[in-house]
């Protein structure tokens, strides 16, 4: 028996999925500090009568339905929060202050809760079922830190998505190839001679080192990478120089690299290091470089993006079914399950006609409560999909 997301919505389930969201929405938790959290995962699971892990990198869930004998799909939620203080004025705003729900974490929780509800009634699914709930989506780890304790295993396909205000509510964007970009950082530590305003040419000034740094970094993605392929490089922080009439002799560089390549990622790397150690020889300063690897390109391969779309138009109907026409140059990391296992990222339409749509990490950020159907009825429909589906 299959539900589609109006009749969720038409259903005594749909009130108890927005009374979850907003109690979740009302006590959000930062990333490893998913606690309570969990805590309402697993008691819904219990009511429902399915068999799940706890403590999976911390406060990660994992829950295993059976099925036929179809390929084990995966669908997985992230769970934390973001340090914000919310804005949004809701009589469910955040009570812990400075902590809020400003990703739709809480929305995506709540849809695989609803797909549990619905995934436990069904005495047709084609193969066996897991239920993943992460922590620390926002740090950038929680999805390899549970891969690390066998989140995988068995699992021959995951789907996931994402609440996004640039898609009507009661739709869902499918879209094959990349939809993240990788997210590493870097730093860059200068160091001259630092010396007497006045004398400049006893120093050797960091500061002027680290301006031509910052100014030749952007010829990276303007005359390096092929201008068809998306890609980033920022310096966020510069920090140097401690007074007026004083020459730095120090100086760190931060800065941020996104690509939706995974050869151009390498390929960014590399070239921020040659450049930063080369205008350091240049002005005889040394310089110290580290790369921070971040998550991956999170690309969706296209065997894998027509289940997902096959399921997403059971859900809300194919002419609801849209696509991203760009992707993110933010990052994901569901993008480290793609390297391990196929599967399709979407994302669900929030935005609600009329009234004004604020950007994820916003103080202001809120979703159309109707995606929360959308959503369990999606991951529902593509535990169906996937289970008879082989790739
Ligand atoms: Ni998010």
């Amino acid at each position: 028996m299959f539900q589609d997301a109006s009749q969720i919505q038409d259903s005594p389930l749909f009130a108890e999925l927005v009374a979850i969201r907003r109690d979740l929405h009302a006590h959000p938790e930062l990333s490893w500090h998913e606690q309570r959290t969990a805590a309402q995962v697993r008691a819904w699971l219990d009511r429902l009568g399915i068999p799940h892990r706890h403590g999976i990198a911390g406060t990660g869930i994992i829950a295993d339905l059976p099925g036929g004998n179809g390929p084990r799909v995966a669908l997985r939620a992230d769970m934390d929060a973001l340090p914000v203080q919310e804005e949004t004025g809701v009589p469910f705003a955040s009570q812990t202050p400075g902590v809020m729900h400003a990703c739709g974490h809480d929305a995506h929780t709540t849809m695989l809760l609803g797909a549990a509800a619905l995934l436990v009634e069904d005495r047709e699914l084609p193969a066996p079922v897991r239920l993943i709930f992460q922590p620390a989506e926002e740090a950038g780890a929680g999805a390899s830190a549970m891969m690390a304790e066998g989140a995988l295993d068995g699992v021959a396909m995951i789907f996931g998505g994402h609440v996004d205000r640039h898609f009507a509510a009661g739709t869902i964007a499918v879209t094959d190839g990349p939809v993240n970009a990788s997210s590493d950082s870097f730093t860059i530590r200068i160091t001259g001679r630092g010396g007497h305003a006045a004398r400049p040419h006893e120093t050797v000034d960091a500061v002027v080192v680290g301006s031509l740094l910052v100014m030749a970094l952007q010829t990276i993605v303007s005359r390096e990478v092929n201008p068809a392929s998306p890609s980033v490089v920022t310096v966020g922080r510069f920090d140097a120089g401690s007074a007026h009439n004083v020459i730095a002799g120090q100086a760190m560089l931060e800065g941020s690299i996104r690509a939706q390549d995974a050869t151009v990622r390498v390929a960014l790397q590399k070239s921020v290091e040659r450049i930063a150690r080369s205008i350091g020889q240049l002005h005889g300063a040394q310089i110290e470089f580290s790369i921070g690897q971040g998550t991956p390109p999170l690309v969706n391969p296209p065997e894998c993006t027509a289940i997902a779309r096959r399921a997403a138009a059971a859900a809300v109907g194919l002419e609801r079914v849209t696509r991203m026409d760009l992707a993110s140059m933010g990052g994901e990391d569901f993008s480290y399950f793609l390297e391990q296992v196929p599967g399709c990222y979407v994302r669900f339409g929030t935005a609600t006609e009329g009234v004004e749509q604020f950007p994820a990490h916003s103080s202001k950020f809120n979703i159309d409560e109707q995606a929360l159907a959308v959503g369990a009825a999606f991951f529902h429909a593509v535990a169906r999909a996937a289970g008879q589906a082989t790739i």
